[in-house]
């Protein structure tokens, strides 16, 4: 094998690795490592959860003394920095003795930004950057939008007809997919930190919003996060009684009654406040990410699907179609609201995967940010100041992190 084959090779292992921990690291991003050493893996390690010892790190202590004069391999540039519970993976990885570093991508964390990688190699050792590199960074997206922007990476999720209906007329939706497509929808929220849906979805359907995989380990519910404006949610929706570690957030606007407040309260609901009659999407993205929510799903319906394309917080879509046609323009559309006049205010999406699922199809792509497509228009007016919504991947040492002054108080926290 040439050297450029064995290289990617072994980080084709440590992306392997890494991806084991997917849905588990937020707010940090999944890191794997191998270490070789005259042609034998010594040492390998992911990282499985944020506070526990980093990939690299664990790699180490897997080769043990073995790592002397060896290759490390991990698809992210190495930390340098103190700030955190566990220790820099630079020094660790000075003090093993390892020859050469191969990394996947640097590090888009403005505190490493390069450092890492400048570390090492002042200390003398080789470090070669960006093996399989757009492999890596798409492994991380979430984690790269999130540490630029301070915003979570959002997912708006579809189940549709061909001729794109996500209900009946009168609102009827289980099943529009087959079981594989369901599964794999449920594997969306076993890796999402939060997920999303409208009052009018708890009011059609009370649907529960867990994890329900009975054949994978470890499979775990994201923090479940209703929209709903004048607190209209019913005491016994199953949101609010569902057996979940999870936590449930109703999101809710100053005109919502306080009595109501109360007994969401004392069923254990967190009540998420903003100012105003109206609950703006950018605003109560850049309120998630502050609580280290990192992967966000929308799982409509379609107000908030429409809310959600228009208010360009979207970064990802992934739209399962049934092979059914349903017609008629009362059925709900996937994407409500009005629709713009012209062809050209289409949101394009870029990236495309097909993946058949049974009988269905899941459609997955990236959406382009309004001023990709369109130069020169104007954001919509409820974006975040002077934040720069990112599609896709932003370069290493790109926007600043919004620091925690900017924040400033737009909604209350009400405790439980
Ligand atoms: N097939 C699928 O993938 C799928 C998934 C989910 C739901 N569904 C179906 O979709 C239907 C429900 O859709 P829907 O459009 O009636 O309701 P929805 O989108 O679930 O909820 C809309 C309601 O959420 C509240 N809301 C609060 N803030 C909002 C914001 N920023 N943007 C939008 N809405 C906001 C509003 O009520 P307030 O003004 O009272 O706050 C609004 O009327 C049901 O039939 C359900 O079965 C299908």
């Amino acid at each position: 094998m040439s050297d450029k084959k064995t290289d990617e090779n072994y980080m084709s292992i440590a992306l392997d690795l890494a991806a084991m921990g997917q849905g588990r690291t937020s707010p940090n991003p999944m890191v794997g490592a191998v270490i070789v050493k005259e042609g034998n893996i010594v040492g390998k390690g992911w990282h499985r959860k944020a506070g526990t010892p980093h990939g690299e790190a664990v790699a180490l202590m897997n080769a043990g003394t073995g790592a002397e004069g060896g290759t490390l391999y991990v698809n992210l540039e190495p930390c340098c920095h103190r700030d955190k519970l566990t220790p820099p993976c630079t020094d660790a990885i000075l003090g093993s003795g390892i020859r050469r570093v191969v990394v996947g991508m640097p590090d888009p964390n403005p505190k490493v930004a390069g450092k890492g990688i400048e570390t090492l190699r002042e200390a003398g050792v080789q470090v070669d950057v960006g093996v399989l590199r757009e492999r890596c960074e798409r492994l991380n997206k979430v984690f790269t939008k999130f540490i630029v922007t301070r915003m979570p990476f959002v997912t708006l999720k579809v189940a549709q007809t061909l001729d794109g209906k996500i209900a009946t007329s009168t609102g009827e939706s289980k099943w529009i997919t087959g079981p594989e497509a369901r599964k794999h929808g449920h594997m969306l929220r076993n890796f999402a930190d939060a997920i999303i849906v409208g009052i009018g979805t708890v009011l059609r359907d009370d649907p529960s919003l867990t994890t329900r995989l009975e054949d994978v380990e470890n499979a775990r519910d994201p923090e479940r996060i209703i929209l709903d404006s004048t607190l209209r949610i019913p005491l016994d929706a199953k949101v609010l009684n569902v057996q979940s570690k999870a936590k449930t957030h109703i999101v809710t606007t100053l005109v919502a009654p306080t009595a109501k407040i109360k007994e969401l309260k004392k069923k254990g609901a967190e009540i998420l406040m903003m100012e105003g009659d109206a609950i703006k999407l950018p605003l109560l993205m850049e309120e998630i990410g502050k609580m280290g929510l990192i992967n966000v799903l929308i799982e409509g319906g379609s107000r908030v699907n429409a809310e959600a394309l228009r208010s360009g917080v979207l970064d990802k879509a992934a739209f399962f179609i049934a092979p059914k046609i349903l017609g008629g323009d009362d059925a709900r559309g996937s994407i409500g609201g009005s629709s713009p006049e012209s062809l050209d205010m289409a949101v394009p999406l870029f990236d495309m995967r097909f993946t058949r699922l049974g009988e269905d199809l899941m459609v997955e792509g990236y959406l382009k940010k309004p001023e990709e497509y369109q130069p020169g228009r104007q954001q919509p007016s409820d974006s975040v100041a002077g934040l720069q919504p990112v599609a896709g991947l932003q370069p290493a040492g790109g926007l600043p992190p919004r620091s925690r002054s900017n924040g400033h108080r737009r909604r209350k926290r009400h405790k439980k």
